[in-house]
């Protein structure tokens, strides 16, 4: 890694960043207690004018070559005036070009929406969630890269909203109806309600896809999408978080149905249920979700949208 060299990273529009000595600089409200005090800091204040507005710490963890971790804060009466992103990013832009950094992470207090936001304007992504962080208060660690797409230009910009947007957990199951109108459920090794066959769609994985993918690894069986039956909204429950159901109508072989080999680590049997069988296995969610989306099959009405398995009150 290069040298420190001794000038500040340039801050423009009259104001200033000024190199601090180690042991000189304050506390920041927002990091592990103690670390600024050390050694491995480059500190930076922000001068505005005669006032030190506030101060930028960067530091390097001795056993975590290339990396940095930053702390920022301004005194509450600069505040609003943009001054933390301009510092920030001066910084940031300082650790990759001289001090010849790989990445600088920072963690924030997932409720500390304005050092999210000036993190986010120095081209720090969100990377992942720390637990009990401080106070109860959940944490996220952010971090960007020297070869992350400069802060402003739309790659960046696309990336920042791929890490920091809710990601929504899909499910996809299937309608498999035989002649009589009985609907193939399956009775699993992990849970005692019958569920429909299906499961949960992997990342970058569409939900027709991961329909046909989980029928294969169940049961065996090589199927085929007609149609979406019904897309249901699942509320979070039971400590599982909200999901949104994709139910396919699905057709399937009659030699495949003839043979099906069980995923034995997760089915136990299949069964085909009329109604009031279903009603007595699986889960009143299940239930409803396959009561609507067979009727909205025989009549032709085509996808039926629902919440929690049932039709929404608009
Ligand atoms: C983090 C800190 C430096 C940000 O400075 P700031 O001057 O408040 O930043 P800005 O005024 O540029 O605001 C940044 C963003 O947060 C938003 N914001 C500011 N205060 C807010 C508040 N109380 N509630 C919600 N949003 C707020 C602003 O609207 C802005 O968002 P935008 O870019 O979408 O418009 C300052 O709040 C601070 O010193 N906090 C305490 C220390 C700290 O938490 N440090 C960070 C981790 S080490």
């Amino acid at each position: 890694m290069t040298q420190a060299p001794h000038h500040a990273p340039i801050l423009g529009d009259g104001r200033e960043l000024r190199r601090m000595a180690p042991g000189s600089v304050p506390q920041p409200e927002g990091d592990v207690p103690g670390w600024v005090s050390d050694e491995h800091v480059h500190a930076f204040a922000i001068d505005d004018g005669d006032e030190q507005a506030g101060v930028v710490a960067l530091r390097l963890p001795e056993h975590r070559d290339g990396a940095g971790q930053l702390a920022w804060q301004l005194r509450p009466e600069s505040r609003g005036r943009g001054l933390a992103a301009s510092a920030l990013r001066a910084v940031v832009e300082h650790g990759f070009t001289d001090l010849g950094l790989r990445r600088i992470e920072a963690y924030v207090a997932r409720t500390n929406r304005p050092a999210l936001r000036t993190a986010a304007q120095a081209g720090l992504r969100t990377e992942g969630v720390l637990r009990g962080f401080r106070d109860g208060v959940d944490g996220v660690v952010l971090g960007r890269l020297s070869t992350d797409p400069e802060p402003g230009t739309r790659d960046a910009f696309t990336a920042w909203l791929n890490s920091s947007l809710p990601t929504k957990r899909a499910i996809a199951q299937a309608l498999i109806r035989d002649d009589a109108g009985c609907l193939l459920v399956c009775e699993l090794v992990y849970k005692k309600p019958w569920d429909l066959p299906g499961g949960v769609v992997d990342p970058q994985e569409s939900p027709a896809t991961a329909v046909v993918r989980e029928l294969h690894e169940e049961l065996g069986v090589t199927a085929e999408v007609r149609s979406l039956a019904a897309v249901s909204w699942l509320p979070a429950w039971r400590g599982w978080d909200d999901a949104t159901l994709f139910l396919f109508e699905v057709t399937v072989p009659a030699a495949d149905l003839g043979a099906i080999q069980l995923e034995a680590r997760e089915i136990r049997a299949v069964h085909w249920c009329d109604d009031s069988e279903l009603a007595e296995h699986a889960a009143d969610y299940t239930v409803r979700v396959a009561r609507q989306a067979c009727a909205a099959l025989d009549a032709g009405t085509g996808t039926v949208y629902l919440e929690d398995g049932r039709p929404p009150r608009w």
